[in-house]
């Protein structure tokens, strides 16, 4: 049965974190500094295995989850993960499967096998086209070039339409709002504009470094006229638009400036398998001390009802309010 929380929102997803390590070393995610090669990543078997993770997807199912995204850290560093997309394609009421990757190891074989595999869509992330902004960004060298093509392996793929998700902070990309809304109109691809949020503790946020997502519509729109376009669904947290001359369109996630908390229907489970509330959660629920004392799925039902029948959180809407406290990290809950 349905579960609703405090403020009468129901649980309609679940988004699994299956690593916390990365690739990349975001400046504003995972700065060198802090997770240098002595960091302390989780131990495999901390993590929860594949078969942990489905049964908790098929118990979240039963109370009214239908969409599911497999985040990480990077969820392609986690090996074989294609057989855990397999595992939770074919949950009974699952009908959207989507993954967001930095698309580094995201070659044709991969994409093919992914969708093989039973993958509906993907998102990738991409600050800039420009190669020294993003290898600034990513910090690890990566090229611009590799991602495009991951781009490109996703749609070959038949992984249709394709999201790209660029984080704008101010005065280090800002730049490039304009060029990636050309280079990606046209191309069926869905660029989504990002406010930079402040996730964790790691990234030394400022509200300043935040342009906000009506700065970025105009500027778009200035240069190609668009109009809005009715959501999906009340729960999605990007905001659509369409380019007036058909050129397709484009999303914008203004968390900071517009929150969305009202309809968040949105369950996060990390890789240690601690559920939390809310993107800025300061600790999870233990469903891995659950599952490994040997519950029933009666049991972790239950427990998952009562923590998310109990739930209140709104964050982005109090933000200003908030008293700053330690929060999760976004490599560990995955966005
Ligand atoms: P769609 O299913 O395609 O709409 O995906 P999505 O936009 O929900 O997922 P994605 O992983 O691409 O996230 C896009 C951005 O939205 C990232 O910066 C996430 O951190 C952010 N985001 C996703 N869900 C939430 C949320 O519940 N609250 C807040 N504040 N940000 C969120
Ligand atoms: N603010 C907004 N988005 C962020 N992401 C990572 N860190 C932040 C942040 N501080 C994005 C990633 C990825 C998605 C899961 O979240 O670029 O696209
Ligand atoms: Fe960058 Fe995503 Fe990796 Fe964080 S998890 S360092 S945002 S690629
Ligand atoms: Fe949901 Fe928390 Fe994001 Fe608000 S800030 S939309 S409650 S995850």
């Amino acid at each position: 049965m349905d579960v609703s929380d405090q403020l009468g929102r129901p649980l309609h997803d679940l988004r699994i974190s299956v690593t916390d390590r990365c690739n990349f070393r975001c400046v504003y995610c995972m700065p060198k500094e802090v997770f240098g090669p002595s960091f302390a990543f989780l131990p495999r078997a901390e993590l929860l295995t594949f078969e942990e993770i489905t049964r908790l997807a098929r118990i979240f199912a039963g109370l009214g989850v239908h969409k599911l995204r497999i985040t990480g850290g990077e969820p392609l560093v986690r090996k074989n993960v294609e057989s855990l997309v397999e595992s939770l394609a074919a949950i009974p009421g699952i009908d959207d499967l989507a993954m967001t990757t930095n698309g580094a190891l995201l070659t044709a074989a991969r994409a093919e096998a992914l969708k093989d595999a039973g993958l509906r869509r993907i998102t990738i992330s991409l600050d800039s086209l420009d190669n020294q902004v993003f290898q600034s960004i990513n910090d690890v060298g990566f090229p611009v070039e590799k991602v495009l093509q991951a781009v490109e392996n996703a749609a070959q793929a038949g992984l249709n339409p394709v999201k790209i998700n660029m984080v704008v902070k101010r005065g280090v990309n800002d730049q490039d709002i304009l060029p990636m809304a050309e280079y990606f109109r046209g191309t069926g691809h869905i660029l989504r504009f990002i406010e930079y949020m402040d996730v964790g503790t790691a990234n030394g946020w400022r509200l300043d470094d935040v342009v906000p997502a009506a700065d970025i519509l105009a500027r778009v729109g200035a240069q190609w006229p668009l109009e809005p376009v009715t959501p999906d669904r009340p729960g999605d947290v990007a905001r659509r638009f369409r380019y007036r001359d058909g050129e397709g369109e484009i999303g914008m996630i203004s968390s900071v400036s517009q929150p969305f908390c009202q309809y968040c229907s949105r369950a996060r489970l990390s890789p240690e398998g601690q559920l939390y509330l809310c993107l800025f959660g300061q600790t999870g629920y233990d469903l891995r001390r659950l599952l490994r004392e040997g519950a029933t799925d009666q049991k972790i039902e239950d427990a998952v009802r009562s923590v998310w029948s109990g739930r209140r959180v709104r964050y982005s809407e109090e933000r200003s309010q908030a008293t700053p406290r330690p929060k999760v990290e976004m490599f560990r809950i995955g966005g």
